[in-house]
């Protein structure tokens, strides 16, 4: 309640002059939107990321000073003309590349302070990728390619071969489980990608175009999965998309442009 509202209301009768009653009162403030209050921690923060490349002898400055929080159990989209920074951007908050300048703080750590051995661990561990190109590995079946961050974080593959079949079967391929990636299509490579970018079930998933080459009926499904994985498990979820219909289902919209954030938007 404001302080307005909680004023007591002097008794008068209905027909009283209201300037009196002006004259008395305390001004009142005009009705304004609630201004967004985030309650819960931030899982990951970027603080004045700056990002450079070096091209042809020349400095190219790519991220112009982001600052970007993110909470857990969040689910947003970045949005942007091709070329603003989004790659670069997720890449920087997922640890996959550094900042020139600035920090990015995931769960509390700044990571600039770990070592590259830290670094892959605690991505493997906590954060789910998925690439604008997918990079999977040409030699191995779809569902070894789904296993793969298991075995690599030291599980059985007995373990982690129920679980990397239940996920490409949530994605639509259980009929694809022994294709290699050259022998399934473009959306269904991105799809392999989603799985293995899920299966240990991370805290923060960061996915670049993840339904960038699917039919509306696929991307329609994936994008429940994405929501239905971040009410179930409160997997906090960072998407870059082009897709209109996903950005206006999203409780927050991050654009960007020419490096910066350009709007924030939540609803
Ligand atoms: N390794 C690199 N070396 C030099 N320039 C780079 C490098 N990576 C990205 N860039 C440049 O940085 C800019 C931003 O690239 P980025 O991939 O982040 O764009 P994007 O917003 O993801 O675009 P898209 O929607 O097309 O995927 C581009 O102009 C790109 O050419
Ligand atoms: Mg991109």
């Amino acid at each position: 309640m404001s302080e307005a509202e909680a004023q007591p209301t002097p008794a008068r009768p209905s027909d009283a002059p209201a300037a009196s009653e002006d004259a008395a009162s305390p001004p009142r403030t005009p009705a304004r939107p609630a201004a967004h209050v985030e309650t819960r921690p931030v899982l990951v923060a970027a603080e004045g990321v700056h990002k450079s490349f070096r091209h042809e002898g020349n400095d190219l400055h790519v991220l112009k000073g982001i600052d970007l929080q993110i909470a857990a159990g969040e689910i947003l989209c970045i949005v942007g003309a091709s070329g603003a920074g989004k790659s670069t951007l997720l890449h920087v908050l997922g640890t996959l590349d550094i900042p020139s300048r600035g920090r990015v703080v995931v769960g509390g750590t700044d990571l600039s302070r770990m070592s590259g051995r830290q670094l892959a661990a605690f991505r493997n561990k906590t954060i789910g990728f998925v690439f604008q190109f997918h990079h999977l590995l040409p030699e191995f079946t779809a569902l070894e390619n789904v296993m793969m961050p298991g075995l690599i974080q030291g599980l059985a593959r007995g373990q982690i071969a129920p679980r990397a079949h239940k996920i490409l079967e949530q994605v639509g391929l259980s009929h694809r489980l022994t294709h290699r990636p050259g022998e399934l299509s473009g959306g269904e490579q991105q799809r392999v990608a989603l799985a293995r970018a899920l299966v240990l079930e991370p805290k923060l998933l960061l996915a670049d175009e993840p339904t960038g080459n699917l039919d509306s009926g696929t991307s329609k499904a994936i994008h429940d999965l994405f929501f239905e994985l971040n009410g179930r498990l409160g997997t906090t979820i960072v998407i870059v998309t082009h897709s209109p219909s996903l950005a206006e289902k999203m409780p927050r919209v991050v654009s960007m442009k020419d490096g910066r954030v350009d709007e924030d938007i939540r609803r």
